[in-house]
């Protein structure tokens, strides 16, 4: 311990940390099986959805293990938060509040589909919205809530859907990052009208590379947004002469559902190590004095994604970025920075919507502000470690180790 890596010294841990390895043979087998088949038969029936079972099989297999009633398979992430939000069938300018630490695939539907997102601040402690945050957003034009368990976490549901009630509001859950997260007891997805989920390769889960899926238990909004995301078409509608309503092609494909159903046989090991990781985690960083790991509410079991990392940086002789590079030679993989706040991006900041047309915002919010002090407070002071299932007690140790060596070296 004579000095820091990026001083030349040597490193605490000998061997990289283990790789994310989401495959196995099985997979493999689903996916040989289908490709030697369509060699021979039919090809359409392995790959499109219309053709052939995975798909379908994936959906009700989806709903079963979260409990829904329905269940919707689209491309992406973006596409689930996307065919959600039209299944609202909302009128432009209408308003959704939603929180600005997201990925930009939670903000992107909303104005595409004609509404002003308006930004709510989030908790410091854990970086999500809360029921308080929401509420001093709403005005007579809110029709909807998206909100988003970041990094695993879940918002306090049951405050928020009281409070949606009470306003009359509907609410997505944006569950890109929470695959079998719980709270309360009862899945995240499960408590607003509608949950939407990412499946592509960096997530819990993934359906091969994209793919979305939109879980519910309210019939009407199941098939319309179904129809989103193919076209229009007339699903659950006897005798329509023709497609019903704007939508796009966000079909999964036969191959993404065939994986993504090994996957989900996989998702509560996953959930489980992933929870236990990060709560030894959480012992280790007890004792540290300037970095500390973030908050969960109490009565919820997180399916952590990464870790949010607080730094007192008043604490430390080098800034957020300098600790990252130093944590980063010592063998972690750390984030500096995780996202700018929603609103500095120039799909928003500057308009850059429709042509320059500064469409939604003209005609419908050409006042509209926007500012979270406590989001970008949060941002400012938190990084991100990432770590996978695949870790065990040694990469545990080691993590506490190489952060209370940056601290012996860094701290004033
Ligand atoms: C919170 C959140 N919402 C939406 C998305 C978009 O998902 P996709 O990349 O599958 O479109 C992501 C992707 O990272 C996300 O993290």
């Amino acid at each position: 311990m004579d000095k820091l890596v990026i001083d030349g010294g040597k490193p605490i841990r000998k061997k990289p940390f283990p790789s994310r390895i989401m495959f196995d043979k099985r997979e493999v087998k689903v996916i040989t099986e289908m490709m030697k088949k369509a060699t021979k038969e039919n090809t359409a029936k392995y790959l499109d959805r219309y053709a052939g079972p995975q798909v379908d099989t994936y959906e009700k297999e989806f709903a079963k293990f979260f409990g829904t009633k329905f269940a919707t398979a689209v491309s992406s992430g973006t596409a689930a938060i996307h065919s959600a939000i039209g299944a609202l069938e909302l009128e432009p300018g209408d308003r959704v509040i939603t929180t600005p630490i997201t990925d930009p695939g939670t903000i992107m539907p909303i104005l595409f589909q004609g509404l002003i997102p308006v930004f709510a601040d989030v908790d410091f402690d854990t970086l999500n919205l809360t029921d308080k945050t929401i509420e001093e957003k709403i005005d007579n034009k809110t029709k909807a809530i998206i909100v988003v368990h970041l990094a695993g976490v879940p918002c306090e549901m049951e405050k928020i859907m009281n409070l949606a009630k009470k306003y009359n509001l509907k609410v997505i859950e944006d569950c890109a990052q929470s695959h079998a997260s719980i709270y309360k007891g009862k899945y995240v997805g499960t408590f607003g009208d509608m949950g939407a989920f990412s499946l592509m390769s960096g997530k819990h889960m993934t359906s091969g590379g994209q793919g979305g899926m939109i879980i519910t238990n309210i019939e009407d909004y199941y098939w319309k947004a179904k129809r989103f995301a193919d076209r229009g078409k007339p699903f659950g509608i006897e005798n329509s002469k023709g497609n019903v309503c704007l939508g796009l092609n966000y079909r999964m494909t036969e191959i993404e559902a065939a994986i993504g159903r090994v996957q989900l046989k996989k998702i509560k090991r996953i959930a489980g190590k992933r929870y236990k990781i990060v709560e030894e985690l959480r012992v280790g960083f007890k004792n540290l004095k300037g970095f500390s790991l973030w908050k969960r509410p109490q009565d919820s079991k997180p399916n952590y994604w990464f870790c949010f990392v607080k730094v007192e940086q008043e604490k430390f002789k080098f800034d957020k970025s300098k600790l990252a590079e130093i944590l980063n030679r010592e063998g972690l993989t750390i984030g500096a920075h995780y996202v700018i706040p929603m609103y500095e991006n120039p799909f928003i900041k500057e308009r850059k919507t429709f042509g320059n047309s500064g469409y939604p915002f003209i005609p419908y919010a050409p006042e509209i502000e926007y500012r979270c002090p406590i989001a970008e407070k949060a941002l400012n002071s938190h990084m991100t470690l990432y770590f996978n299932e695949n870790w065990g007690k040694k990469e545990i140790e080691d993590t506490i180790k190489i952060f209370e060596k940056v601290e012996k070296f860094c701290l004033k």
